[in-house]
């Protein structure tokens, strides 16, 4: 049976924290389930992993469509999020919830969508019709142009205070749960303090619920991970289960919260985070 949202909740209550990989296929998703992994996403890094594009904002919504539905069959137990790529929930909520059912009926148990505040009717919206919603905060992977690279996002006071607002408007409206994504550890630990939904650090802070790593990023395949990154392959022991034992330990390292250490987590004084989640070359 598949997880649920109060299975997660459960989990925390006793003291365990929850991990979250990306993954875009039934194979590696029946690896990760065998290695009790609690949540797969189906990312639009899909855009540079699978296809070879040079950022997420060319991924459509059929290709995540495509792809749910293909880590729904290679599975029973994880819970399943579904990100809602570029352009389709900015337009309005209607345009959102027409969208996010589509993800619904792929197989997806959840829908993560890119912002802060000016997205609460949306969350409203779709919170409404019964579908869960993950915001995603901090530094937004879609906003790359607007944003001028891939930035650790919330140095400055003013925009440490936004992204607190943001993460309290996203939760008011309804969000169950949040990626905090690049921000500096003392900013994800006031976010985290701010609300009570269920908070999953990349490149963020301990103090998260939980983590989210991009299965192409842990398993060492990127030329050039960003500071958040462990390379689960390193130390894996040798033979036909490397990478099962690598998700395993992923799996136990964020429960226990030995991962992240501070080697993976932004100081106030950190900068561009380099070209991150795999291949930057296509278009
Ligand atoms: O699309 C994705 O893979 C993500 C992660 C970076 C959290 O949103």
């Amino acid at each position: 049976m598949r997880s649920t949202l109060n299975v997660l909740r459960k989990k925390l209550a006793a003291g365990r924290k929850i991990s979250m990989l990306t993954c875009y296929d039934a194979g590696f998703a029946k690896v990760m389930e065998d290695a009790e992994v609690d949540c797969i996403l189906v990312g639009d890094t899909l855009g540079m992993l699978v296809q070879g594009r040079d950022s997420t904002l060319p991924v459509l919504l059929e290709d995540i469509a495509y792809h749910v539905s293909c880590v729904a069959r290679g599975t029973r137990r994880p819970f399943l999020l579904a990100d809602m790529p570029f352009g389709t929930y900015q337009e309005s909520p209607q345009q959102a919830l027409r969208n996010a059912v589509t993800l619904m009926q792929a197989g997806a148990q959840m829908v993560k969508i890119e912002g802060g505040a000016e997205l609460a009717p949306t969350i409203e919206l779709l919170t409404r019709s019964g579908i869960p919603v993950c915001g995603h905060i901090g530094l937004l992977p879609s906003h790359v142009h607007a944003l001028g690279g891939y930035r650790v996002q919330g140095k400055e006071e003013a925009e440490a205070r936004r992204i607190v607002a943001d993460a309290r408007a996203v939760e008011a409206a309804g969000a169950a749960m949040m990626v905090i994504e690049a921000v500096p550890d003392p900013v994800a630990r006031q976010v985290c303090e701010a609300v009570q939904l269920i908070t999953i650090g990349i490149g963020a802070s301990v103090a998260c619920s939980g983590q989210v790593l991009v299965l192409h990023d842990m398993l060492g395949l990127t030329a050039t991970p960003a500071k958040f990154v462990k390379n689960y392959m390193v130390g894996a022991p040798a033979g036909g289960d490397a990478v099962l034992q690598a998700f395993r330990r992923y799996a136990q390292e964020v429960e226990t919260g030995a991962f992240p250490g501070v080697e993976h987590v932004y100081g106030m004084t950190a900068g561009n985070i380099g070209t991150p989640y795999g291949n930057q070359s296509g278009s």
